[in-house]
C-alpha cells in the first residue's frame, strides 16, 4: 500500500457548510439531499503542490493528488485521462475577431469524452470503499466512461439510457460488459429507474452530483487549464451544461489553486451553455432563480446537454452570479454549424455540445460581453464521432 499525497479532509454540504468524515461512502448530504462537495487541507496541499514538483510528475489527471481524494495509490483506476490539449483557436480567433481565443479539447480523452475524468475519480474513490456494484442513469457518454472504468477495476456496472441515447455510448456499454437497460424517455425517468434498481439490489449510485467524486474528477479540467496557461487565470471559460459538475469542478479548481497560491484571486468569468430545446438553467438564470424548474419535454441532439433538471442548479446559479458570468442558448442548426466550423476552420471534430459553445462565443463577442483582450476558452466536452448517428443528415443530406 503506498499512500498518497492527497490532503481529503471531509466532506461539506453544499447547501447548509454542513461537515461529514470521509470514513464512509456518503452520496447526497444527510442534512439537505444536496450536493456534498470534497473539502482538503489546502495549506498543507501547497507544501508538496507546487510548479517545481508539477514538472516530475505523472502526465494524466492524477498529478494533482494532493487535491484528488484517493488516499492509496493502488485503488487509482485510470485509463490514461486529462492532459488533453489547450490549443489557440488560430483560424476561427480571425474570424470571430477575438484575439486571446483557446479551446480544451476533451474529445482526446478515453472513451471521447471528459466523463473519464468524473468516472476515474468516482470509480476509483468506490474501489477504496470496498464497493463492488454500481450504478448509473446516463445521457449516453458518461455511462460509455463508467462502463470502462468499471471493466478496468472488475466491478459490476449497471446503466439506465434513454432509448434514444447515441449508439456509440449503447455500443460501448455493451463492449465494456456493463449491463445496459434502455429506457423509454428522458435521462430523468432513466434516473428514477436507476434509483429504484439502485434500492432494489444495494448498488453503489453515480449519478452526477448524487456523489461527491465526479466533481473531484471534472476538476481537474480546470487544474489543468491553469498549468496549461502558466498559472494564468482566462476572463471567460465557456462551457456547455447538462447535469452541471464540469463547470461546478471548473470552478472550484479556480478557488483552490488561488487558496494554495498557484494562481491569482483573479477569478474566470463563467458562462454556461445549453441548448434552445433544453435549458432549465438558462431560464432560472435569467428569472434571477436559484432553483431551476423542470424543463418539459427536453429536444437536441446534445445529448449530454438534455438533462431536464441538475442536481447541482443553486450552485451554478451562484457561481454565474459570483464570476459575473452569464448563459447563453443554442438551437441545434447552430450546434451544427458549430461543429462544421471547428471541423473545417480547426480540424477538431466536436460533439454538438462543442459546437454549441463555439457559436456561444461568436455570440457573447457580437453582443460585447467578451472584450477585445480577453482571454477565452471553450471547452469542447466530446468527440463527434459518439454522434455520427444523430448528425448524419447534417453531412449527407435526408
Ligand atoms: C459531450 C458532453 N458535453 C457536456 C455534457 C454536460 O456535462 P455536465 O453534466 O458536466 O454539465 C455532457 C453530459 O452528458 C456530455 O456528454
Amino acid at each position: 500500500m503506498t499512500k498518497t499525497l492527497s490532503t481529503f479532509k471531509h466532506l461539506e454540504c453544499s447547501l447548509t457548510g454542513d461537515m461529514f468524515p470521509i470514513d464512509k461512502p456518503l452520496r447526497l448530504s444527510p442534512s439537505s439531499e444536496k450536493p456534498l462537495l470534497a473539502r482538503y487541507d489546502l495549506n498543507k496541499a501547497a507544501k508538496t503542490l507546487t510548479q517545481e514538483n508539477l514538472y516530475k510528475r505523472r502526465n494524466d489527471m492524477w498529478r494533482y493528488q494532493e487535491i484528488l481524494p484517493i488516499l492509496d495509490d493502488e485503488n487509482i483506476v485510470s485509463l490514461g485521462e486529462g492532459n488533453t490539449p489547450f490549443m489557440k483557436l488560430n483560424n476561427l480567433s480571425k474570424i470571430f475577431q477575438i484575439e486571446n481565443f483557446y479551446v480544451k479539447d476533451e474529445s482526446n480523452n478515453p472513451t471521447g469524452s471528459f466523463k473519464a475524468r468524473g468516472l476515474s475519480a468516482a470509480i476509483s474513490k468506490a474501489k477504496e470503499y470496498g464497493i463492488k456494484s454500481i450504478v448509473m442513469p446516463s445521457a449516453g457518454n458518461a455511462a460509455g466512461a463508467m462502463s470502462a472504468y468499471a471493466a478496468k477495476s472488475n466491478m459490476e456496472a449497471n446503466v439506465f439510457m434513454p432509448k434514444d441515447a447515441p449508439l456509440a455510448n449503447k455500443m460501448e456499454c455493451i463492449a465494456f460488459g456493463a449491463n445496459v437497460k434502455l429506457v423509454d424517455g428522458f435521462i430523468s425517468d432513466a434516473g428514477k429507474a436507476s434509483a429504484l434498481e439502485a434500492e432494489k439490489r444495494g448498488l453503489f449510485d453515480v449519478s452526477t452530483l448524487k456523489e461527491p467524486y465526479r466533481v473531484e474528477g471534472k476538476k481537474t479540467m480546470g487544474l489543468e487549464i491553469a498549468e496549461q496557461m502558466d498559472w494564468e487565470v482566462p476572463d471567460v471559460i465557456i462551457y456547455p451544461t447538462g447535469g452541471g459538475t464540469g463547470i461546478v469542478g471548473i470552478w472550484k479548481a479556480f478557488q483552490e489553486l488561488e487558496q494554495i497560491g498557484l494562481v491569482s484571486s483573479k477569478k474566470p468569468k463563467m458562462v454556461v451553455v445549453q441548448a434552445d430545446g433544453c435549458s432549465p438553467l438558462v431560464d432560472a438564470y435569467e428569472k434571477n432563480e436559484k432553483f431551476a424548474k423542470p424543463f418539459e419535454n427536453p429536444k437536441t441532439l446534445a445529448a449530454g446537454m438534455r438533462v431536464p433538471l441538475a442536481v447541482g442548479d443553486f450552485i451554478i446559479y451562484d457561481i454565474l452570479k459570483k464570476s459575473n458570468g452569464t448563459a447563453v442558448r443554442i438551437n441545434d442548426d447552430e450546434m451544427l454549424e458549430g461543429v462544421s466550423l471547428l471541423a473545417s476552420e480547426e480540424g477538431i471534430f466536436a460533439a454538438p455540445e462543442g459546437g454549441a459553445i463555439l457559436m456561444a462565443s461568436k455570440r457573447l463577442r457580437k453582443e460585447g460581453f467578451i472584450k477585445d483582450s480577453d482571454k477565452v476558452v471553450i471547452v469542447n466536452t466530446g468527440s463527434a464521432y459518439k454522434y455520427l448517428d444523430m448528425m448524419e443528415n447534417k453531412f449527407w443530406g435526408d
